[in-house]
């Protein structure tokens, strides 16, 4: 007999052709509304296995709704949406789905330090409103990042493929990492620095850590100190690692240039969030992964994680401990 998985959003058709071939699926059946939570707690009352995304709240409620469930296949590399200590106490897998994202989210990253260091929503939006009267010498001047310093907050995957976009812009670049990395420091010619100095020696600063218990507001008042006055801040991690009370005030009170911010505390952001009003921060709505391509690739692993653990075999991306 085939084993029922619940899909929390719908998925591009020949990625749930192939799951439907190995399992009975149940779909949400939507692109842009999360499934409501009531709906899901009724749907894992039989389901063997589960697939969702970053905006499901997987905690100890739900698993003890779910008496059949074996595996909870997250379609992120994050996976800070899912209480993955309450899952292994009840031999639940959880995967995730890292590696295929990889290259995209640094394209995105390194877009989103362009475009806010060079000011390019803002100069697009001065002309559609009109207000593009005369070329004038100073008019919408940005930083220039040829050159510069980047400081890289977190060396993982990401990190690395942030660090090889920057070389090419001849970057001088910092990290620091819960563990030194002496393969990438000679491979990218990456240099390792204390949180401080990284901090106080950086003209950009990206945020690229996981989200944890340890890196909640990492980023807060202290840290906001400690940058340069022309320091511009990447965030396309998770929102909560910035504090972004101590964000506003440090962006409003000159004490950093702009910040690029992919990522929100709450998604999605209410759009009279008074971060939104700065002309300093260009926000985007979480697309860090968002190509047609890398989606599609991250469908297609939570789809064989789920369809592997589903029925009894080691899934490729497992993270319970
Ligand atoms: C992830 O995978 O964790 C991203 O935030 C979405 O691609």
């Amino acid at each position: 007999m085939m084993k029922k998985v619940y899909v929390t959003r719908k998925l591009p058709e020949a990625v749930l052709q192939s799951l439907r071939q190995q399992c009975e699926v149940t779909l949400w059946d939507e692109e842009d509304t999360p499934v409501p939570r009531e709906v899901l707690l009724e749907r894992l009352s039989d389901a063997d296995g589960l697939l969702c995304l970053l905006t499901e709240r997987i905690d100890e409620e739900l698993l003890n709704a779910a008496p059949n469930l074996k595996v909870v296949s997250n379609m992120a590399v994050g996976y800070n949406n899912i209480d993955v200590a309450a899952a292994t106490k009840r031999g639940i897998a959880v995967t995730n789905t890292p590696g295929v994202l990889t290259e995209t989210t640094a394209d995105l990253t390194f877009a989103l330090l362009l475009a806010t260091s060079r000011r390019l929503i803002e100069a697009s939006d001065y002309l559609r409103k009109g207000d593009w009267k005369t070329w004038s010498p100073m008019q919408l001047t940005g930083l220039d990042i040829y050159g510069a310093t980047l400081g890289i907050i977190g060396m993982g995957r990401i990190g690395e493929a942030v660090a090889k976009r920057a070389a090419g812009f001849d970057m001088n670049i910092l990290y620091y990492n819960r563990s030194r990395k002496p393969e990438a420091e000679k491979s990218l010619g990456i240099v390792y620095a204390d949180m401080d100095t990284l901090l106080g020696s950086s003209d950009f600063i990206v945020v690229l850590t996981p989200y944890s218990p340890e890196t909640v507001n990492l980023i807060g008042a202290e840290q906001f100190a400690l940058m340069k006055r022309t320091a511009v801040l990447i965030n396309t991690a998770r929102g909560g690692i910035v504090n972004e009370d101590a964000l506003y005030e440090a962006l409003t009170c000159g004490r950093i240039w702009a910040a690029g911010l992919d990522v929100f505390e709450s998604e999605p952001i209410a759009p009279n969030h008074r971060l939104l009003g700065l002309p300093n921060v260009t926000a985007l709505p979480h697309i860090g992964s968002a190509s047609v391509q890398t989606r599609t690739k991250m469908a297609m692993l939570a789809v064989q994680n789920l369809a592997l653990a589903v029925n009894g075999q080691k899934p490729k991306h497992l993270v319970n401990p």
